[in-house]
């Protein structure tokens, strides 16, 4: 059975650190590694570290067919195709079957917590990835990623300018992990996969809440931030109103609602079992962060 790995997007922030634990943290050797991408020219630092370069585009069916040939394990990472229109679960089921008919040993897949009822708009094209996978009946790994830390900036910049953060995720608390964090599990779970099939819940070391978040940031930056509670409509409006487009409003405001119904709370040791790492903490990362956040 082939033993290599090959990891898609390469050149995103997710897939490169992967493909960076794979060698640094695993010591899988490169000649076992390939990093795929719709542009390999981004891939050329990890080409000279002796890893497998290959272009995959989950828009071009036959050439992925060709880009997942005698490979043993493909990890399929999400894309960031939110356009509404379906054109993300088509990409990844595009992705599956080339794998499948490619004839790889093993699928692995970047999901989210709670697939199956989570509130986030786009969770049903991560449950129909992974029910794809299944149906293929290969040996596959889902790993179920909570929110990066690092996505809090989308928002705490903003809210510390005016000193107000907008949400309408109430008391409800998720379970941020550092993006590395996530990287250094699924390497972890690719070079040493265990016998059977396993759907994995990385989520961070804490789940926490806005307010708690908004009191750390104070503490952190010396800047005062007060949590503003909206419902749904209310935080849609404000966001129509600071001329966010309308396409992707719905979706940030499912981020809230699901966040608020408890979907992004689910706790799981699985991450710091996989890497055998301390994971980071949002006050770590807030620490971390602090001159970028305070602008
Ligand atoms: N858990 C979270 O908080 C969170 C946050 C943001 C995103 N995500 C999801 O996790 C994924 C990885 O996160 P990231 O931080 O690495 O995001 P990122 O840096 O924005 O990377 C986007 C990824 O999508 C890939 N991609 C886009 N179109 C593609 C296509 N047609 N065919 C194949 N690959 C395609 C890119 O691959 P190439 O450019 O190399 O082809 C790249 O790896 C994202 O794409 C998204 O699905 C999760």
């Amino acid at each position: 059975m082939s033993d290599t790995i090959l990891v898609t997007g390469a050149s995103g922030h997710l897939g490169g650190l992967i493909v960076r634990h794979l060698l640094d943290s695993q010591h899988v050797d490169p000649s076992r590694i390939i990093a795929a991408s719709r542009n390999t020219d981004k891939l050329a630092d990890l080409a000279m570290r002796g890893v497998g370069v290959r272009k995959a585009d989950f828009d071009d069916a036959a050439g992925l067919e060709k880009a997942f040939a005698g490979v043993g394990t493909v990890l399929i990472v999400s894309t960031d195709a939110l356009d509404g229109a379906g054109t993300r679960l088509r990409q990844h089921k595009t992705a599956v079957s080339a794998a499948q008919k490619a004839g790889v040993k093993r699928i692995a897949y970047t999901s989210l917590p709670n697939a199956e009822t989570s509130k986030v708009s786009f969770a049903p094209d991560h449950l129909g990835t992974e029910q794809a996978i299944k149906a293929t009946g290969l040996p596959h790994l889902i790993f179920r990623n909570n929110w990066y830390q690092e996505n809090l900036f989308m928002s705490l910049p903003q809210a510390l300018k005016t000193g107000q953060w907008y949400t309408s995720a109430g008391d409800g608390r998720t379970a941020f992990i550092a993006r590395d964090d996530i990287a250094a599990a699924i390497a972890a779970a690719l070079a040493n996969p265990p016998a059977t099939s396993t759907t994995y819940t990385l989520s961070g070391p804490e789940a926490v809440d806005n307010k708690t978040i908004a009191g750390l940031v104070s503490q952190i930056t010396g800047k005062p931030l007060q949590v503003i509670d909206l419902n749904d409509e209310q935080l849609a409006g404000g966001m129509k109103a600071a001329g966010l487009p309308e396409s992707i409003i719905p979706t940030l405001v499912s981020f809230d609602t699901a966040a608020r119904v408890g979907d992004l709370s689910t706790m799981s040791d699985d991450a710091g079992r996989l890497s055998g790492h301390k994971l980071r903490t949002v006050r770590e990362f807030l620490e971390a962060s602090k001159g970028a956040l305070a602008g």
